[in-house]
């Protein structure tokens, strides 16, 4: 997609505040720290438009973006993320089933793993929770500038193996250093989108 219009539209924490389901929607899942938000900034070719950090916990509000006038992402906050009390584990719960199961223009979630490590407890949970909502799932291995290229496969098999990806679930090699796997990830959300 050329991204031509990327515009902030507003941050939710429950579905009364989610924008109208005017337009079809993906969202992003995955680790705190693993990349999403980064993710998302190369997706539509913006420095920070979607907040950063190297400190885990950045993104706390279910934040819409709207594109092109075409579509949304959802970028969300990340889960695993250790050094939080159980009643904000609770809430992040919470919001995060209320999205996920009742929002009806979620067309697919692109869940991040970090390609560098086999994918967490938290991770499988995570797309097998997707998976029984029966959401389609594009995983996206990033981080990829950080393991030489002659082993990328090798990291990638375990990705695929650990978190049990269904056949019919991509698995795209990606960077937001390198902009790697950026075009092959549009092909799959206009797919997904059904524009
Ligand atoms: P939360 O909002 O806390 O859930 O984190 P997030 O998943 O949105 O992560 P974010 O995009 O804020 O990135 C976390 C850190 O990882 C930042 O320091 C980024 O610069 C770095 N990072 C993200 N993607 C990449 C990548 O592809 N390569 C490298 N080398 N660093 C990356
Ligand atoms: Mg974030």
């Amino acid at each position: 997609m050329k991204v031509t219009q990327v515009e902030f539209e507003v941050s939710a924490v429950k579905p009364a505040q989610y924008p109208d389901e005017v337009l079809p929607e993906i969202a992003l899942a995955g680790r705190s720290n693993v990349g999403k938000s980064s993710l998302i900034n190369c997706l539509i070719e913006r420095k920070n438009l979607a907040r950063t950090s190297s400190k885990p916990g950045k993104t706390q509000t279910i934040n819409f973006y709207r594109i092109n006038n075409q579509m949304f992402f959802a970028d969300v906050p990340g889960y695993g993320f250790a050094r939080v009390s159980k009643s904000i584990r609770a809430a992040w719960g919470k919001m995060m089933e209320a999205y996920f199961t009742e929002r009806k223009s979620l067309k697919a979630v692109i869940q991040v793993v970090d390609l560098r490590h086999p994918p967490t407890a938290d991770d499988q949970s995570m797309y097998q929770f997707l998976k029984y909502h029966q959401l389609p799932v594009v995983v996206v291995a990033t981080k990829a500038d950080k393991i030489p290229k002659g082993k990328w496969q090798k990291y990638l098999k375990v990705t695929k193996e650990t978190l049990q990806i269904q056949p019919k679930d991509h698995l795209i090699l990606f960077s937001a250093q390198t902009r790697q796997g950026k075009e092959e990830l549009w092909h799959l959300i206009e797919e997904k989108l059904e524009l």
